[in-house]
C-alpha cells in the first residue's frame, strides 16, 4: 500500500530522520506532486527533494548512519548509509540522494553490508575501547552503529594514529569536548553553522590528520562559540558531550516543558534522574524553536537548586529587624491582618499587588483575581509596565490586537527584515538564529540602532542598511520612512482602500506629507543622512514579503506607544500584514510577558484585553468570582511607588518582580518600598525588593510546577513539574493560600481547573485547556469556536478591529536633553549571558561570560576625558550617579554610551530617570542624559547598597534554625 508522508506533520519529535525535511508546504501541494519510490518493497510517497534516507525512515526503514542527523543538510562522508538503486551503479550514499519517481531501493544485502562493517572497523580502530566507563554509554550512536552493522573483529588493531592521544577541552563551563573520541562526521560544525549561525568550529588537516577546531584553533572558551549547545546535541559520541552528564551519568526519563528565560519560548525535554535536572535538550517538536537553544535555556538551570534559595516562609515587623522563620499559615495569616489593618486605617485602594512574567499565566490569573477579588480594587500591575506596554496600546490602537501578528516560522518567507531597537542574537538568541538563516539564504536585512549590535557583522550575512540613529528620535525615523514611502508612490494603494479607515488615512496622508516629515528635514535629528534613509525605505516598501521586528529600544521613551503606532502604520502602508513573511513582531523580553499582560495584569484591563468600565464584562467576572469589581482602573506600578512615596500606599503583593532592581531611578523606588506597611515578596532568591519586605513567601521555580507559557508569538506551551516545590508551595498555592487567609475562598485543586476559568471568562481562550495544549504541544490564540486550532497568522482578511487605523504619530522630543553638563546619552540593554536582573544568571556558571556590567564608551570620547580600558567612571545624570568600569568600543558612537543592568551592584538604574512614555508610563531606559568623570571610588549610592546588602542577608535565619 502507498503510504503518504507530510514532512511537517506526520514527524516523531524524538526520532532521528537523518536529513531535513524539505522546506515545503506540504498542505499546498497535492498528492500529485508528491514523488513516490518503493524501498524494500514498501511504496512511499513523499515530496520532492526528500532525500531516500529520511524516506525510508518516514516508513520505519532505519538505514544505519553516523554523518547524517535531521538538524542539519546531508554531508555523505562516513559511507554507512549507503544503498542499492535498480538499475544504477554504484552504491550511492542515501543521505544525500534525493528520491525520484519510480526508483526501487534497497537498503540492505550482502555487499552492503560488507562495506559498512569495513567502514566501522576503521572508525573503531581509531576510537578509545572505553564504552563501559564512558559518559555516553547506552546513549552513542558509534555504539549502536557497531551493533546494527554486526562487526565483530576490527583487523587494523585499536592503535589509531589520530585523534587517541588529543587533549581534552575544559575551557566551558557546561559541556567538554573529548577529541580522542573524535570521528570527524562534523555534524558540529554544520550544527553550528547551520542551526545556530555562529561559525565558531572548523575541520582542520586533511584524510586521517583532520581533527575539529574551535576558532583559530583556540579553546572552547576563548572561540566565537555562544555556548548554545548545537553541536552538543548533533554530535554521535561522547566528544562534545555536557558536564551535567559526565558527573551524574545517562537520565532516566523526559519531560516536556518550557523555557523560563526568554520571550522565545523554547521548548525543551528536561532529562531527569530521581527528581534532579541532568540536562535541558531542546525539543525537535517545539514550534517555537524546532530544536535550537541558546546558553540560557540550555545550561543554566542550575540556580534551581541554588544554596541561596529562600525555601522557607519568613514575617518580621520592620525590615531593620531579622527575619523570623514561620509556617505557611502563619506568614499568610500575618500578612492578611496587616493587609486588612492598613485597609481600615487608610483605604481600600491604599494596597496592591504585582504579578509575575516569569509565573505561569495560570499564577497570573490568580494575582489579578486576588487584587480585584480579595483587595477590592484594580491595583494590579506587572512588569510590561517598564517593558512591552507601549506594544499594547500602539497595536491595540492601530490593528485591534495587543500582540505580535506572526509565528517566528514566518521569518523563513521574510525577504526583507528590518530589527528595530533589539539586539536578537543577545536577548532572542533562537529567533535570531532562525532568522540568521533566513538572512544567509538571501534575505535582506535593515538595522536600526545607535549601537552596533552583533547581527550587523554576523557571518556571512549581509547588513543593506545599519541606520544609527540618535536614542530619543524613533519617532522622527518611522515619520521620515513613512514619508518617503507614500510621497514617492510605494504604498499599497488597494489594500489600504479595501483595509483602512479611510478617513483616518486621510487624516494621516495630510500629516505625513507635510515637509517637516521628509528625511531630509529630519537628517539632523536622527542623525541617519537622508539619501541612505531612503534607500532603506524604498528597499522595505518595494520587497514582497517585508517583515518588522523589534524590542525595547522602540518602547521604553517618552513616545514608545507613538513609535509602536508608527511601526504599524509602516506595516499597513506597505500591506505588510497578514501572511507569512511579514508582520510586525515585537520580541517580549520575559518568558511570560504575553502571558502576563493577556491574563488581566494591567490596573484598567480585566483578562483578554477588556476595559474595567466595561459593565457587560465586569459583570461576567462578578457573577462568577462572586464579589463587585471597581470600575476604576487601579494605580499603575510608577503610581504605586509615588503614592508610597506620599504615603497613601502602604501595601503591596509583589510575586516574582524585583522592581528594586529593574525599575528606574532606583532611589525613588527604594524610598517607596521603605515607606510601606506591608511589603509581602514571593520570591526564590532574597532579591533587592525583598530586602524592604515584611513577609517573604518562597516562590517555586519553573521545574517545580505545572502551568503554561505563552510567548511573543501567542503561543501557550507546556509548562511541567519535575520537582517538588522547594519551599513547599507552588506559586499558584501560595497566592491561594494569602486569598483564602484574607477571607475570599480560592480552591483550585490543579492549575487545570485555572485554566478552564480562563477560557470560560476570556473569547479569545474559549478553546484552550490541558488537554488540548497535550494533544498539540501547544496553541495560539486566538483559539476559540472561529479558531479551534489557534490562530499563527492574525489579521489575515481583517483587522481585529475591522477596519485599520492610521493613527497620527508626531515627533515630540523627550525633555531628556543633553546639555553641558550632561554631555553624553546614555542607554541600556542585555547580554546574552545574563537575563534581566540577573537573578538567575547570576547564580550559573553564566556569570563566566560576564561578571559585571561595564560602560561602553567610543575611544574618542575615552580620549576626551581621559578614560583609559578599565577606568572607574562616574556616570551621573539628574536623578543620580553610579560608578562603572569603562570598557572602550566603536560599537557605540561619539557622544553615546551604552550598560547593562545584570548585576544590582552597578546601579544603572540609579541613574536612569521617571521620563516615561506618555500613553503607558513605561520608562525612558533608552535616554538619560549623563555626564562622565574618570573616578577611584565607587558612589554612594554603591557604597549604601552594599552595606544594605550586607546587613539583610545576616538577617537570614540560618541553616540550623
Ligand atoms: S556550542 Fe553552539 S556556538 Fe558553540 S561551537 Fe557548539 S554549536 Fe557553535
Ligand atoms: S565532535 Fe562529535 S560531531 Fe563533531 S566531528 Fe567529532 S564526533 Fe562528529
Ligand atoms: S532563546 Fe529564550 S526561550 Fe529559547 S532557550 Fe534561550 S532564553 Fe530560553
Ligand atoms: S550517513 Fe550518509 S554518508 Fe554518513
Amino acid at each position: 500500500m502507498l503510504q503518504y508522508f507530510d514532512p511537517k506533520k506526520e514527524c516523531n519529535p524524538n526520532k532521528d530522520y537523518g536529513t531535513p525535511s524539505v522546506n515545503s508546504d506540504f498542505e499546498t501541494n497535492n498528492s500529485a506532486d508528491l514523488v513516490k519510490i518503493t524501498i524494500d518493497g514498501q511504496d512511499i510517497a513523499v515530496p520532492a527533494g526528500t532525500s531516500i534516507m529520511r524516506a525510508a525512515a518516514l516508513a520505519d526503514i532505519n538505514i544505519p548512519k553516523l554523518c547524517a542527523t535531521d538538524s542539519v543538510e546531508a554531508f555523505g562522508s562516513c559511507r554507512l548509509c549507503l544503498v542499492e538503486i535498480e538499475g544504477r551503479r554504484g552504491l550511492p550514499a542515501s543521505c544525500t540522494t534525493p528520491v525520484e519517481e519510480g526508483l526501487v531501493v534497497k537498503t540492505q544485502n550482502k555487499k552492503i553490508a560488507k562495506i559498512r562493517r569495513n567502514v566501522m572497523e576503521l572508525y573503531i580502530s581509531d576510537h578509545p575501547l572505553t564504552c563501559l566507563t564512558c559518559s555516553a554509554n547506552g546513549n552513542c550512536e558509534l555504539q549502536d552503529m557497531t551493533g546494527q552493522v554486526g562487526l565483530q573483529e576490527v583487523r587494523y588493531g585499536f592503535e589509531g594514529e589520530n585523534h587517541l592521544n588529543a587533549k581534552k577541552d575544559t575551557s566551558n563551563p557546561y559541556f567538554t569536548f573529548e577529541p580522542s573520541k573524535c570521528i570527524t562526521c562534523s555534524r558540529c560544525i554544520r550544527a553550528c553553522e547551520e542551526v545556530q549561525g555562529s561559525f565558531a568550529l572548523t575541520l582542520d588537516g586533511r584524510g586521517f590528520d583532520s581533527k575539529v577546531v574551535a576558532g583559530q584553533a583556540e579553546s572552547f572558551m576563548d572561540s566565537e562559540c555562544v555556548s548554545c549547545g548545537a553541536c552538543v546535541q548533533a554530535c554521535p559520541t561522547s566528544t562534545l558531550m555536557e558536564n551535567s552528564v559526565i558527573e551524574q551519568g545517562q537520565p532516566e526519563h523526559s519531560v516536556i516543558t518550557t523555557c523560563a528565560y526568554c520571550g522565545v519560548g523554547c521548548s525543551f525535554k528536561a532529562d531527569i534522574k530521581g527528581d534532579e535536572v541532568i540536562r535541558m535538550v531542546p525539543f525537535k517538536g517545539g514550534e517555537a524553536n524546532r530544536g535550537h537553544s541558546c546558553v540560557k535555556g540550555r545550561f543554566a538551570f542550575g540556580y534551581a537548586t541554588h544554596t541561596e534559595r529562600v525555601t522557607t516562609t519568613m514575617i518580621r515587623n520592620n525590615i531593620n529587624e531579622a527575619w523570623k522563620k514561620v509556617s505557611w499559615d502563619e506568614a499568610v495569616v500575618f500578612a492578611a491582618k496587616r493587609i486588612k489593618s492598613i485597609q481600615t486605617k487608610y483605604g481600600t485602594d491604599s494596597v496592591g499587588g504585582i504579578t509575575s512574567s516569569r509565573c505561569t499565566n495560570e499564577e497570573v490569573y490568580l494575582v489579578q483575581k486576588l487584587i480585584r477579588a480579595a483587595f477590592g480594587n484594580n491595583n494590579v500591575d506587572t512588569c510590561a509596565r517598564v517593558c512591552h506596554s507601549p506594544t499594547g496600546y500602539g497595536l491595540k490602537t492601530t490593528i485591534g490586537e495587543s500582540a505580535g501578528t506572526q509565528t517566528f516560522d514566518s521569518v523563513e518567507k521574510a525577504d526583507v527584515v528590518m530589527v528595530i531597537g533589539a539586539n536578537p542574537t543577545d536577548a532572542h538568541p533562537v529567533f535570531a538564529s532562525r532568522l540568521k538563516k533566513r538572512l544567509r539564504e538571501g534575505a535582506k536585512l535593515i538595522v536600526v540602532d545607535p549601537r552596533e549590535i552583533d547581527l550587523v557583522n554576523s557571518p556571512h550575512i549581509n547588513t543593506q542598511h545599519h541606520l544609527k540613529l540618535r536614542p530619543g528620535t524613533n519617532v522622527a525615523f518611522v515619520n521620515a520612512r513613512a514619508d518617503v514611502i507614500f510621497t514617492e508612490g510605494l504604498h499599497a494603494q488597494t489594500y489600504i482602500e479595501e483595509r483602512w479607515e479611510l478617513e483616518a488615512f486621510d487624516r494621516w496622508e495630510q500629516f505625513i506629507s507635510q515637509s517637516c516629515n521628509s528625511p531630509e528635514a529630519l537628517a539632523d535629528i536622527t542623525g541617519i543622512p537622508a539619501y541612505e534613509l531612503r534607500a532603506a525605505a524604498r528597499l522595505y516598501a518595494e520587497t514582497k514579503n517585508g517583515a518588522i521586528y523589534y524590542g525595547l529600544g522602540v518602547t521604553e521613551h517618552s513616545q514608545g506607544s507613538t513609535m509602536v503606532m508608527g511601526i504599524a502604520n509602516l506595516a499597513m502602508l506597505t500591506g505588510n500584514i497578514g501572511r507569512e513573511g511579514v508582520g510586525i513582531n515585537p520580541l517580549r523580553g520575559q518568558n511570560n510577558v504575553q502571558g502576563s499582560c493577556d491574563m488581566g495584569s494591567f490596573p484598567h484591563e480585566l483578562p483578554g484585553y477588556r476595559h474595567v468600565s466595561d459593565d457587560a464584562v465586569r459583570q461576567l467576572f462578578e457573577q462568577h468570582w462572586g464579589v463587585e469589581i471597581d470600575k476604576e482602573p487601579g494605580l499603575r506600578i510608577p503610581n504605586m511607588l509615588d503614592a508610597a512615596v506620599a504615603g497613601s500606599y502602604k501595601g503591596l503583593y509583589c510575586q516574582g518582580e524585583d522592581i528594586a532592581q529593574s525599575d528606574p531611578n532606583t532611589r525613588h523606588v527604594e524610598a517607596a518600598l521603605r515607606n510601606l506597611d506591608c511589603l509581602i515578596v514571593q520570591d526564590i532568591f532574597l532579591n533587592e525588593t525583598a530586602k524592604y519586605a515584611h513577609v517573604f513567601l518562597p516562590g517555586a521555580s519553573f521545574l517545580e510546577k505545572d502551568g503554561t507559557f505563552t510567548n511573543a508569538e501567542r503561543r501557550i506551551s507546556p509548562v511541567k513539574k519535575v520537582m517538588a516545590p522547594l519551599g513547599g508551595k507552588a506559586d499558584w498555592e501560595a497566592t491561594m493560600a494569602l486569598s483564602n487567609a484574607l477571607g475570599y475562598e480560592m480552591k483550585y485543586k490543579h492549575p487545570s481547573e485555572i485554566m478552564d476559568e480562563i477560557a470560560s471568562l476570556t473569547p479569545s481562550f474559549k478553546g484552550v485547556s490541558y488537554q488540548r495544549i497535550a494533544e498539540e504541544g501547544s496553541l495560539q490564540w486566538p483559539c476559540n469556536d472561529e479558531t479551534p486550532d489557534g490562530t499563527p497568522i492574525m489579521h489575515i482578511d481583517s483587522f481585529v478591529r475591522g477596519k485599520g487605523f492610521f493613527a497620527l504619530t508626531e515627533y515630540v522630543a523627550t525633555t531628556e536633553k543633553v546639555n553641558k553638563h550632561f554631555p553624553f546619552l546614555l542607554t541600556t540593554g542585555r547580554v546574552l549571558s545574563q537575563y534581566n536582573v540577573g537573578a538567575q544568571t547570576r547564580r550559573t556558571p553564566n556569570s563566566d561570560w560576564h561578571d559585571k556590567d561595564v560602560l561602553e564608551l567610543h575611544p574618542h570620547d575615552g580620549e576626551d576625558r581621559g578614560i583609559v580600558e578599565g577606568d572607574l567612571v562616574q556616570v551621573k545624570s539628574r536623578s543620580g550617579e553610579t560608578v562603572l568600569t569603562a570598557h572602550l568600543t566603536t560599537r557605540v558612537q561619539p557622544g553615546i554610551v551604552y550598560t547593562t543592568f545584570h548585576h544590582p551592584e552597578s546601579g544603572a538604574n540609579v541613574v536612569t530617570t521617571d521620563n516615561s512614555d506618555w500613553a503607558t508610563n513605561c520608562p525612558e531606559y533608552k535616554v538619560t542624559a549623563v555626564q562622565l568623570n574618570k573616578v577611584n571610588q565607587t558612589s554612594q549610592w554603591q557604597k549604601e547598597y552594599e552595606a544594605l546588602n550586607k546587613q539583610q542577608v545576616s538577617f537570614l535565619p540560618q541553616a540550623d534554625e
